[in-house]
């Protein structure tokens, strides 16, 4: 058994949590719309086609906005095929994932469908093959109230009112070779700052999410970023930032993709500031993590010209849903800059819903830190002190016990998300509470379990989390055992605050 001493102040607040960073992604790529969020005739389905077992899973995840509809994908696509009457919509190819794409669902199926799962929608306009005219016209057909050819269109096809759509991405990784009409960031930011005005100009009331960095793996990081910005700076809200991890051989080194997570975080919101700087603004650019998960990019083979084919269906493992809940603390653990996260993808693809065509829906390894984080996780961050041993790892040193704390001034209570990535030992953690003055303890939810055991149909549940036994009574230190590599959720009510020193 190991020691660790976490200390926790009320007052050392970091920010509000936006509700935002709990949401996810939607790409047309392989199964994660077809046979994923749609499949008419599923048994599940409703009127629409839209699967009602994965609309409940989604809502359980507690999901706030979905970015959509792509990805890699939204370089080649024109939204004007997925619109209008279905038996009149063309068959295309997608050259990003080399399908077929039936444009059977479109923008105003994902509107509906959006409505159903009680998410809201982040846009993407195409910067790859479309035009600023294209991104333009986009916006004004969701958005623009009537009287125009594209918002009489919208109306003609079934939705009078305005979509409302407050949240666009100016393009996809356009930093990528692999996009479709990759750009290089002075070509880019001319056209999004182009883009960009178009789209301010048709709704005023939208914020943009300008493209950074597609990962601190690319050459052109963090090159590219600044570039970027200085073209856009004063016409877009949010700079996205996207990042996968994989299991290279090393478990450790895997484990403490946190810490690498964090350092990419910290680089792009200074390049931002520089900028700032640069421009003598007073506006702040803040962060959208639009991409992120664990993805085995490895074992991708290629699905020639197929319509919804089994593409990017990773199984997640115990110790991948670890990784993943490093990533998820460490996004919470930025709410001061991070207002945007989007966990790639939803369904299917890389995802923590997995479903059968024509059968069940399950909830892969990585589904249950997203739902604890997402419920316990809104709040006011603080920044606790941590007293924790530490390890060298491939990203320099890393904590062996990794912590986020929210405090729900509402609610009166505080959460403790608990990483323990050492697969040796427990740890003995000793938790300050004392600016809280008294708090007893709800529950403390643990993930732990052999590290590559995964959920499949036949044993859906075989990774889940289970509850430990609580500190019981009332106090404001206490010590509880965090099991080798495991992640906790250790949740406290505050039983009585402190109030400037009188006590009520
Ligand atoms: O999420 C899978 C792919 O990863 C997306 O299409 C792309 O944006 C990223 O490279």
């Amino acid at each position: 058994m190991k020691n660790a001493k976490i200390n926790i102040e009320k007052d050392f607040k970091l920010a509000q949590v936006d509700n935002r960073i709990f949401s996810s992604f939607l790409e047309h790529l392989g199964r994660a719309i077809y046979t994923g969020i749609y499949e008419p005739g599923h048994p599940t389905a409703d009127e629409s086609g839209f699967r009602s077992d994965v609309i409940e899973l989604i809502k359980e995840l507690k999901i706030t906005s979905v970015r959509y509809p792509g990805g890699n994908f939204l370089s080649g696509y024109d939204w004007k095929n997925g619109i209008g009457r279905k038996e009149d919509r063309p068959r295309c190819l997608d050259l990003a994932w080399k399908t077929i794409e039936s444009n059977q669902f479109g923008i105003n199926e994902f509107y509906d469908w959006s409505n159903k799962a009680g998410t809201s929608i982040i846009g993407a306009v195409n910067m790859g093959t479309g035009t600023p005219k294209d991104a333009g016209e986009l916006v004004e057909y969701c958005n623009f109230p009537g009287g125009t050819y594209w918002s009489d269109l919208r109306a003609k096809n079934g939705h009078k009112d305005p979509m409302g759509i407050k949240l666009w991405c100016v393009g996809n990784e356009m930093d990528g070779e692999w996009q479709t009409c990759h750009l290089d960031a002075d070509d880019y930011g001319k056209k999004a700052l182009e883009s960009a005005k178009i789209m301010k100009w048709i709704d005023d009331s939208i914020e943009l999410v300008v493209c950074g960095s597609a990962s601190t793996l690319q050459q052109t990081y963090p090159e590219w970023d600044r570039k970027v910005l200085e073209y856009t700076y004063d016409k877009v809200d949010y700079l996205s930032l996207h990042r996968y991890y994989e299991n290279e051989g090393n478990d450790l080194d895997f484990l403490a993709s946190f810490v690498d997570m964090d350092r990419f975080i910290n680089t792009i919101a200074g390049t931002a500031d520089y900028v700032k700087a640069l421009k003598r603004s007073k506006k702040t650019i803040n962060l959208s993590f639009d991409e992120w998960n664990v993805w085995y990019q490895r074992k991708q083979v290629p699905h020639d010209w197929m319509e919804a084919p089994e593409i990017l269906e990773d199984r997640y493992t115990l110790l991948d849903a670890l990784v993943f809940a490093g990533l998820g603390m460490t996004l919470v653990n930025h709410a001061d800059r991070v207002k945007i996260a989007c966990l790639a993808q939803l369904v299917n693809v890389i995802a923590p819903i997995f479903t059968e065509k024509n059968g069940r829906a399950i909830r892969q390894t990585i589904f249950y830190p997203f739902k604890y984080l997402s419920i316990y996780g809104r709040g006011t961050v603080l920044k606790p002190v941590n007293l924790t041993p530490a390890i060298e790892t491939t990203y320099g040193e890393t904590p062996l016990i990794y912590t986020s704390v929210v405090y729900d001034e509402i609610l009166e209570s505080v959460t403790i998300f608990c990483l323990n990535i050492d697969s040796n030992d427990d740890f003995l953690l000793n938790l300050n509470l004392r600016s809280f003055e008294k708090v007893s303890m709800i529950e403390h939810i643990c993930l732990d379990g052999e590290p590559n055991i995964t959920n499949t149909f036949s044993d859906p549940d075989q990774v889940k989390p289970r509850n430990l036994v609580a500190v019981k009574g009332v106090f404001n230190s206490c010590e509880t055992i965090i099991p080798k590599l495991s992640w906790n959720i250790l949740r406290f009510k505050i039983e009585k605050r402190s109030c400037d020193g009188n006590p009520p």
